[in-house]
């Protein structure tokens, strides 16, 4: 292991059946005002929202509602949301939803006393936060981001076709997090596979980088080995807890900062899909899967001997042929899972077209943590294989 890091992950987990109960304790460290923050509905008809309404009124906490957040959150809203805190003097955001709900909890967070432009500051500067941060706490309800357990908050912003993260520090991390598995049971097949495939892939943008021996890359096959297995039952038996909780767990572990301890890096396939989605707003996961191979088989020949790992540790490919060979049956057997879970294995599907290749090129990021660093002619050439 021969890179240096600090670590620190400051976020309280209640994982488990019936977790929500511990919500009155993690509530008590807080003032009044509550901005309680939700999706376009979900948590109305699954009982949750008044789960969580009736704790907080136990609790004697004045609810202020924040419902509404799209996924793929937009500028708009997040200019709404930092109104909402400002004129009720929020103390706690309650994020009760997915990656999306989180995310912009966090965004939310960063602004309310900033005086500067958070899209401008935070996602086009990428400053960090200069001002009085409001806590964040979250009941996940969707699992695939980890944003419960991290720093990252992704805004879009449809006028100028930008999708843009920012992952900010541990004092931006929820201060706690409530997983219970079964609040994932209602989550439609589509974003159930699209929330596994993101996890997976946040293991994959982590582990394809470096060329030392690291204990991240053997905790990453672990993880990878865990959402592969889990992923086939929940296919069959959505409602298998043992399946949903391991999944959950895997899904918070893949990014909450642990396994890109002592790393570069990648990331280029989120720069690809994070494009993507500021031109279709497809659903985040689906954009990954849809730019991934292509992406993988672009850059196997600069990182053979991690490809030829992946393919042996991860898939159990047998250790016959050249290593180029090895390494490519790897990614078919990714490819075939990807299959077998659904998602989404082209761009068209997501509704992108050849014309709007160029556009999208022009908003993909350029990363230099991985094994190449991407020209923009690569770019467009991934992105039409990826069509
Ligand atoms: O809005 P509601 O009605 O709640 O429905 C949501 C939404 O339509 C639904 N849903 C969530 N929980 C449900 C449920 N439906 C039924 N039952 C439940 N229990 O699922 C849909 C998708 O939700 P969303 O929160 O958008 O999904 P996800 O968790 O995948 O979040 C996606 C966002 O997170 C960002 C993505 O870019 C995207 O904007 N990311 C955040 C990251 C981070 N913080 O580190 C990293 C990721 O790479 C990602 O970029
Ligand atoms: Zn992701």
């Amino acid at each position: 292991m021969l890179g240096n890091f600090t670590y620190q992950n400051p976020t309280k987990i209640y994982f488990g059946k019936g977790a929500l109960a511990d919500l009155k304790e993690a509530l008590k460290a807080y003032g009044k005002t509550v901005q309680l923050i939700y999706g376009g509905g979900s948590v109305k008809k699954n009982g949750i929202y008044d789960q969580v309404v009736s704790l907080l009124k136990e609790s004697g906490k004045k609810i202020v509602e924040d419902g509404g957040v799209m996924p793929n959150p937009t500028v708009e809203k997040l200019y709404e949301g930092v109104k909402i805190a400002r004129e009720n003097e929020v103390d706690l955001l309650l994020a009760v939803g997915g990656g999306s709900v989180c995310d912009y909890a966090k965004a939310v967070s960063v602004s309310v006393y900033c005086d500067e432009d958070p899209w401008e500051k935070y996602f086009i500067r990428f400053e960090e936060p200069s001002c009085k941060l409001l806590p964040v706490g979250c009941v996940l309800t969707m699992v695939g981001t980890g944003s419960e357990m991290n720093g990252g908050s992704v805004i879009t912003n449809h006028a100028q076709k930008l999708k843009i993260g920012h992952v900010f520090g541990s004092e931006v991390m929820p201060k706690f997090t409530v997983l219970d598995p079964e609040f994932t049971y209602t989550v439609p097949r589509r974003q159930m596979v699209a929330g596994i495939y993101d996890a997976f892939n946040h293991i994959c943008e982590q582990y394809f980088s470096g060329t030392d021996d690291n204990v991240s890359d053997y905790l990453s096959e672990a993880l990878m080995k865990s959402l592969i297995a889990n992923s086939r039952v929940a296919l069959k038996d959505p409602e298998n807890y043992e399946a949903r909780s391991n999944i959950m767990w895997a899904a918070t572990w893949a990014l909450n900062t642990l396994i890109a301890a002592g790393k570069s890096t990648d990331w280029e396939v989120h720069m690809l899909g994070q494009a993507v989605g500021a031109y279709t707003d497809a659903t985040h996961g689906m954009t990954l899967s849809a730019v991934s191979l292509p992406y993988y088989r672009h850059i196997l020949p600069y990182g053979l001997k991690k490809f030829r790992r992946f393919a042996v540790e991860v898939w159990k490919v047998e250790e016959r042929g050249t290593d180029e060979e090895i390494a490519q049956s790897g990614l078919k057997a990714l490819e075939s899972w990807m299959r077998e879970l659904g998602v989404a294995m082209g761009l068209k599907e997501l509704g992108v077209s050849e014309e709007m290749i160029e556009g999208i090129a022009d908003a993909t990021l350029v990363m230099d943590g991985g094994y190449h660093v991407l020209t923009r002619e690569e770019i467009v050439k991934i992105l039409k294989e990826s069509l």
